[in-house]
C-alpha cells in the first residue's frame, strides 16, 4: 500500500452517510427487531458493501476490539463471513471450534462463554446444535455481546437480515411482496427468522412442503389466534404448484440428509416430483422472480441445477450480502451499550 493509500484508507472510518443504528447488546432472532431497526440495519449494509467494493477493503473501524467465533456446528458461509467481517472493519478475529478447544475436555458452553469474557473478548458469535444456547451465553455473561450464527431449529438471525437485505436489493422494498419458503421447514432455524423478518417487513409469507415437514403450530390453528400478529397472516400451502403462484421469492430449503431415513419423508423419489423448485414450476412464479437458497444445497433435490444456477438465482448474492451484513452487525454491537 503507498502512503497516500495508507493515510486514505486510515481517514475512512465508517461511510459518512452510515443510518443511525439503535443500540443493541445481542443478536439473538429477529423477534426483538422492529422493521425499522431492520431497514437502519440494511442500510448500514450499504455503506459497508461500499467498503467491500473498495480497492483496499479495510477501514480501521473496530481497531482493537475482539471478536471470537466459536462453533459448535460445522459452516463455511456464517464463520468465513463473519470472520472477513470483523478482518475488514480492524477488529481481531479468533476462530474457535469445539473439536480443538477444552470443549472435548468437557467443559460446558457457559464456562466456556466466561473463560473468553475473563479475556476481554468484546462478541462471541456462537453456533450450536442447541436450541436456545446463545440465550444462555448473552443471560449469562454481562460484558460481552453475544450473536446467534444458528441454534439447533430455532433461529438464524443473520441469515434472514441477508435475505431481506438482498431482497430489498434486488427488488426494492419488500411490503407486498408474496414469498415462497419450501421445503424442510419443520428444522429449518433459517425458515424461522425468515417468517419473522418477512413478516415484520409486510411481506406475505407462504410456507409450503410435505405435511410431517411444515410446524404443526402453523399447520393446526384457529384462525391464527394462537400466534403473534405479525405472523397472523402466514400461509400454510402443501402443493408447490400451488403456492408458487405469482411468487415474488422462491426460497429453497436444504433437506437435511438426516431427515430421510426417518420417517418424514414418503420417498426421496416423491419428494423431488412434488416439492423441487424446477424451471417448469418457477414458470408459475411472477416474471423476474428471486430465487434463493440459504446454503448448502442439494442440487437435484430441493432444486434444479438449471435453477440453482439460472437468471433468476440470486443465491452467490445471498453469500456476497452476507459479509456487509455481518460487517453491520459486529459495528452496531461494539459501538452499543455494554
Ligand atoms: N447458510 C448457512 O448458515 O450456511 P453455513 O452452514 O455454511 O454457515
Amino acid at each position: 500500500m503507498s502512503t497516500s493509500q495508507a493515510i486514505e484508507t486510515a481517514s475512512l472510518v465508517v461511510p459518512t452517510d452510515s443510518p443511525h443504528l439503535p443500540p443493541r447488546k445481542h443478536v439473538l432472532d429477529l423477534d426483538d427487531f422492529s422493521s425499522e431497526e431492520i431497514l437502519a440495519v440494511i442500510e448500514s449494509a450499504k455503506g459497508m458493501a461500499e467498503v467491500l467494493g473498495r480497492d483496499i477493503k479495510k477501514v480501521p473501524t473496530l481497531r482493537g476490539r475482539v471478536v471470537v467465533t466459536l462453533f459448535y456446528e460445522s459452516s463455511t458461509r456464517t464463520r468465513i463471513s463473519f470472520e472477513e467481517a470483523g478482518k475488514v472493519l480492524s477488529a481481531d478475529v479468533i476462530n474457535m471450534t469445539a473439536s480443538a478447544s477444552s470443549v472435548e475436555k468437557g467443559e460446558s458452553l457457559l464456562n466456556t462463554g466466561l473463560t473468553l469474557q475473563a479475556m476481554g473478548v468484546d462478541v462471541i458469535v456462537v453456533r450450536h446444535a442447541y436450541s436456545g444456547a446463545p440465550y444462555l451465553l448473552a443471560q449469562q455473561l454481562d460484558r460481552v455481546g453475544i450473536i446467534n450464527a444458528g441454534d439447533g431449529i430455532h433461529a438464524h438471525p443473520t441469515q434472514a437480515l441477508l435475505d431481506l437485505y438482498t431482497v430489498q436489493d434486488k427488488l426494492g422494498s419488500i411490503s407486498g411482496l408474496k414469498v415462497v419458503i419450501v421445503g424442510d421447514v419443520l428444522h429449518s432455524r433459517v425458515a424461522r427468522s425468515n417468517i419473522w423478518g418477512f413478516s415484520k417487513m409486510g411481506a406475505k409469507v407462504v410456507i409450503c412442503g410435505p405435511a410431517t415437514l411444515l410446524p404443526l403450530d402453523l399447520l393446526h390453528r384457529n384462525g391464527g389466534d394462537a400466534l403473534p400478529e405479525e405472523l397472523a397472516s402466514i400461509e400454510v400451502v402443501t402443493d408447490l404448484d400451488l403456492a408458487i403462484q405469482d411468487a415474488d421469492v422462491v426460497m429453497a430449503l436444504r433437506l437435511q440428509s438426516e431427515r430421510q431415513d426417518a420417517g418424514f419423508l414418503p420417498s426421496l423419489r416423491e419428494y423431488i416430483r412434488r416439492w423441487q423448485v424446477t424451471d417448469e414450476r418457477l414458470a408459475k412464479a411472477k416474471p423476474g422472480a428471486l430465487v434463493m437458497h440459504p446454503g448448502p444445497m442439494n442440487e437435484g433435490i430441493e432444486i434444479s441445477s438449471s435453477i440453482a444456477h439460472g437468471g433468476n438465482s440470486v443465491i452467490e448474492e445471498q453469500v456476497t450480502n452476507g459479509v456487509a451484513i455481518r460487517m453491520a452487525l459486529l459495528y452496531q454491537l461494539c459501538t452499543g451499550p455494554k
